[in-house]
């Protein structure tokens, strides 16, 4: 098994450097992805897409996923979120072509977004909110979004 990781380990170096030639700012936000250091770069999401990289971008690349397909990408390693994302009405409203947010909408293509960052941008479609939503809870710790509705799958529950 260790020189199979290790043969992953060699080929996926040289694909980045590869794209990264062309796209600095995508290989830098990767690079401060904890994806980085678990091997997962471009060719993971996108494929080697050689013939690409060889029409200096005339030819598309081998993997571009559309906004429904993005949660499939994403859940293949992260099971647990896919399966709670796919509770919400943001999984339902993103079937239906509604404008709502598939995991990259929230944390991005590419980059680490904090927590708080991510909630922040709730607003971009969520502007009023129920009066319940800043309601003091019971509690001391400073409470997100997240701490009431849960992610991901973000129902409209009463806090506990
Ligand atoms: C020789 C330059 C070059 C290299 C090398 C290159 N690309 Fe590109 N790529 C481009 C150009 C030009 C475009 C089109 C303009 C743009 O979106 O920046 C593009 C676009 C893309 C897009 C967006 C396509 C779309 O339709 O939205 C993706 C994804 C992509 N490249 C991935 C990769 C990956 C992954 C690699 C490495 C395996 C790679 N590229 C290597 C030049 C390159
Ligand atoms: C964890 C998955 C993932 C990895 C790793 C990844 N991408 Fe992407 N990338 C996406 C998603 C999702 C999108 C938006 C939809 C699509 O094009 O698939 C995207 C979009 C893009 C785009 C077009 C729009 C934009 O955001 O710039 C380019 C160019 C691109 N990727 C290049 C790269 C390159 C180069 C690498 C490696 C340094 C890389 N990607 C690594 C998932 C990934
Ligand atoms: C090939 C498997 C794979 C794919 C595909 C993948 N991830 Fe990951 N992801 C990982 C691994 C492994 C980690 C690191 C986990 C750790 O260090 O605990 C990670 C970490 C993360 C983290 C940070 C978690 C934390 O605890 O801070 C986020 C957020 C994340 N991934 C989102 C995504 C999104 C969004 C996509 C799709 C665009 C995606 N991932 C695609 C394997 C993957
Ligand atoms: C509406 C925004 C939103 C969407 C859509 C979303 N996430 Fe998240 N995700 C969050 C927030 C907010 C957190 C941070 C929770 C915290 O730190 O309390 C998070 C945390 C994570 C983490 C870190 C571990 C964890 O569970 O806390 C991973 C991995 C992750 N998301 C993957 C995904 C994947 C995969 C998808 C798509 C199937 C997705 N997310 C869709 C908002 C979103
Ligand atoms: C791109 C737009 C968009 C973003 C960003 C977004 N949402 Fe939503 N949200 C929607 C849509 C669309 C619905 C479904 C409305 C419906 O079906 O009535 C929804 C519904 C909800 C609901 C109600 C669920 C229910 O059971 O009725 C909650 C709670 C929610 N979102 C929380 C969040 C939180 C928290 C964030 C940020 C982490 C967020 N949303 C980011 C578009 C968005
Ligand atoms: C103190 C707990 C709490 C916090 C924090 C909280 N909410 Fe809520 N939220 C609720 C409750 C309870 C409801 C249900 C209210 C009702 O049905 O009248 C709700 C309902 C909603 C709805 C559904 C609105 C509708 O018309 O159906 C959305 C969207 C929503 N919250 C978004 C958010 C966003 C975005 C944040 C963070 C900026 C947030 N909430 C923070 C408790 C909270």
């Amino acid at each position: 098994m260790t020189w199979l990781l290790l043969l992953a380990l060699a080929q996926a170096a040289p694909i980045h450097e590869a794209c990264k030639q062309c796209h600095t700012e995508p290989a830098a936000d990767v690079e401060s992805h904890p994806h980085f250091a678990k091997n997962i770069s471009c060719d993971t999401c996108h494929g080697p897409s050689e013939k690409h990289r060889a029409a200096s971008g005339h030819v598309a690349p081998d993997r571009i996923a559309t906004r429904e397909a993005v949660p499939p990408l994403c859940g293949t390693c992260h099971p647990t979120q896919l399966k709670s994302y796919q509770t919400s009405k943001h999984w339902t409203a993103l079937q239906a072509s509604t404008k709502s947010p598939q995991c990259a909408t929230c944390h991005g293509n590419h980059a680490l977004r904090s927590a708080k960052a991510i909630e922040t941008s709730c607003s971009r479609c969520h502007t009023t909110r129920p009066a319940a939503c800043a309601a003091t809870p019971n509690q001391t710790a400073k409470v997100t979004c997240a701490g009431c509705h849960t992610p991901h799958g973000f129902s409209k529950v009463a806090p506990k």
